[in-house]
């Protein structure tokens, strides 16, 4: 038979795949072949940094890894967009600032839920399992701002998805901050907990609603934070591998204090009669900068030992059983506030421009592979903006350290960070570089009254880096829709050569 469309078309595609620097953008194995469990680890996707990467290529570099479950704290368009058919599950924030609305008008949150799920919650769409109503909206830093019109907004919410005819399959829920419960400080164990008695009545009449909605209880947990607020706090009880100082609580023994925190949780719960109440932990994470117990090893050591906790299924003491988490975060995000710590730029898996930050085995097969990064992220040029080394006159450095420092982010200069032990002119170069990539690295904007230059020499020293902001746009990178749409073209076209042979 004389070479028809087909043969051709087919030649042309094992060529692309088996051609080794293509291999790199489009990985023709088969990442969906995978057999992790479908229960899997979640994961918090933020996006208050100032140079966002392509969100198609943050979901494609979801899959790769295998995360199955993602959380969003807004329904961002280019976001949404981007899980469509990626068989990700989802859950979407809607935030706090909203709340107020959507407290007083049925009509609002109709009309949220129309354009923000409807919209996207058809079969091949995106897979949205749970709306988080708020986030954390009884933190005691809000003085109580949100306290009486959380249920009612949680409850248009929901009723608006059961009108949208979406009830049974999207729930809403609202995520909590753990320390709406606790345990009394003259008996500090998990059996003793309940909730704290300010926002006592406010949480149970969620827990009703929620339970009455077969909706889940969702809460924030930080052993990070135990230990960030207490020096005396035993280091190994943050992490899950033993103890020597385990707590006994009766009959149970606890070698860590996320299983203690659960548990409290679970003894809060039963008090208010809920005991059977399912709960999902929204965020759990370690940051690896900005703290002097923040760093690459103990997030790893953490997150991982979380991971292995989830995979194993065998739940906490008290509630045994699968646990359904999701890790805090994907990416670092440069413009959180810092006002929590300076660790809050730093809580990302991967780096702001989508490289891993360590390895992690998210399915326990233990391939050891590493975690695959964003892949064809581009770059601002190999420029950097420091002190100028000529300049022998420095008074002002301070204010201008101070001024780069205030709009960029220098949380790594800090005690215990990774760029501590930069001296004063270190730490000047450290500012303005930070400074003038975030300006996307303009000439006026590495000035500093005449005492920076740009180099394009790399500063960086040791674990200091001195980062290239990523550039906006997006590159050549093969999407996996239009890869499935050859692969279709090539299936078509082997049944035609089938049928004409
Ligand atoms: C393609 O993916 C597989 C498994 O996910 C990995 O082992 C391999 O190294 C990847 N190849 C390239 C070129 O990235
Ligand atoms: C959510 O709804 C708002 C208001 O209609 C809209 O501006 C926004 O683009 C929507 N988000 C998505 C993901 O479509
Ligand atoms: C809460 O109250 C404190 C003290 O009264 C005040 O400093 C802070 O700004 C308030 N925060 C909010 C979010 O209203
Ligand atoms: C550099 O800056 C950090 C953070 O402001 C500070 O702790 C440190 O002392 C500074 N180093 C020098 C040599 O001034």
């Amino acid at each position: 038979m004389a070479t028809n469309p087909c043969q051709f078309i087919i030649t042309l595609l094992l060529m692309i795949c088996f051609s080794a620097p293509f291999m790199a953008i489009v990985n023709c194995s088969d990442s969906d072949s995978d057999s992790s469990p479908s229960t899997g680890v979640g994961v918090n996707w933020g996006t208050m940094t100032s140079h966002q990467l392509p969100a198609e290529q943050v979901v494609e570099m979801m899959r790769e890894n295998g995360f199955k479950k993602v959380k969003l704290f807004e329904a961002e368009k280019r976001i949404m967009e981007a899980l469509i058919g990626s068989e990700i599950e989802v859950m979407v924030a809607i935030p706090n600032f909203m709340l107020l609305d959507m407290s007083q008008d049925p009509s609002y949150a109709d009309y949220w839920v129309d354009s923000n799920i409807t919209t996207y919650a058809y079969p091949g769409g995106v897979d949205i399992k749970y709306v988080a109503v708020g986030n954390e909206p009884f933190l005691k830093a809000y003085n109580a701002t949100y306290l009486q019109i959380t249920l009612p907004a949680l409850k248009n919410v929901q009723n608006a998805l059961n009108r949208a005819g979406l009830g049974s399959q999207i729930k809403a829920t609202v995520p909590l901050n753990a320390d709406i419960y606790e345990s009394p400080e003259s008996n500090p164990v998990p059996s003793a907990g309940d909730f704290r008695s300010e926002i006592k009545d406010a949480t149970i009449e969620i827990i009703q609603f929620l339970y009455s909605n077969d909706a889940p209880f969702t809460v924030n947990i930080y052993p990070f934070l135990s230990l960030y607020g207490n020096e005396y706090f035993p280091m190994d009880f943050a992490f899950f591998d033993g103890s020597n100082k385990p707590v006994k609580d009766k009959n149970y023994l606890y070698t860590n204090v996320f299983d203690a925190n659960y548990d409290t949780l679970v003894a809060s719960l039963t008090k208010a009669g809920y005991p059977e109440m399912k709960i999902v932990v929204g965020e759990i994470g370690w940051p690896t900068d900005g703290d002097i117990n923040a760093n690459v090893k103990n997030a790893k050591r953490f997150n991982q030992g979380v991971i292995k906790h989830v995979l194993s299924s065998k739940g906490t003491p008290v509630r045994k059983g699968p646990l359904e988490i999701y890790l805090f975060s994907l990416l670092d995000e440069n413009k959180k506030s810092i006002a929590p710590g300076s660790f809050e730029t730093h809580w990302g898996i991967f780096e702001y421009d989508g490289k891993p930050k360590y390895e992690l085995d998210l399915s326990g097969s233990k391939r050891n592979k590493g975690l695959s990064p964003v892949v064809g992220v581009r770059y601002m040029s190999r420029r950097w903006c420091v002190l100028n080394p000529r300049v022998k006159q420095l008074d002002g450095l301070a204010k201008e350290i101070d001024y780069a420092c205030s709009l960029s982010d220098c949380t790594s200069l800090g005690y215990g960070s990774s760029c501590n032990r930069l001296s004063l002119s270190g730490n000047a170069s450290y500012a303005f570089n930070m400074y003038y990539q975030l300006q996307d690295q303009n000439d006026w904007d590495c000035e500093f009254s005449g005492l920076a230059m740009v180099t394009g020499e790399d500063p960086s020293v040791g674990e200091c880096r001195f980062p290239v902001m990523i550039a906006y746009g997006t590159s050549v990178v093969v999407h996996r829709k239009v890869l499935k749409v050859l692969l279709g073209v090539v299936e078509g076209c082997i049944v035609f050569l089938l049928l004409v042979s």
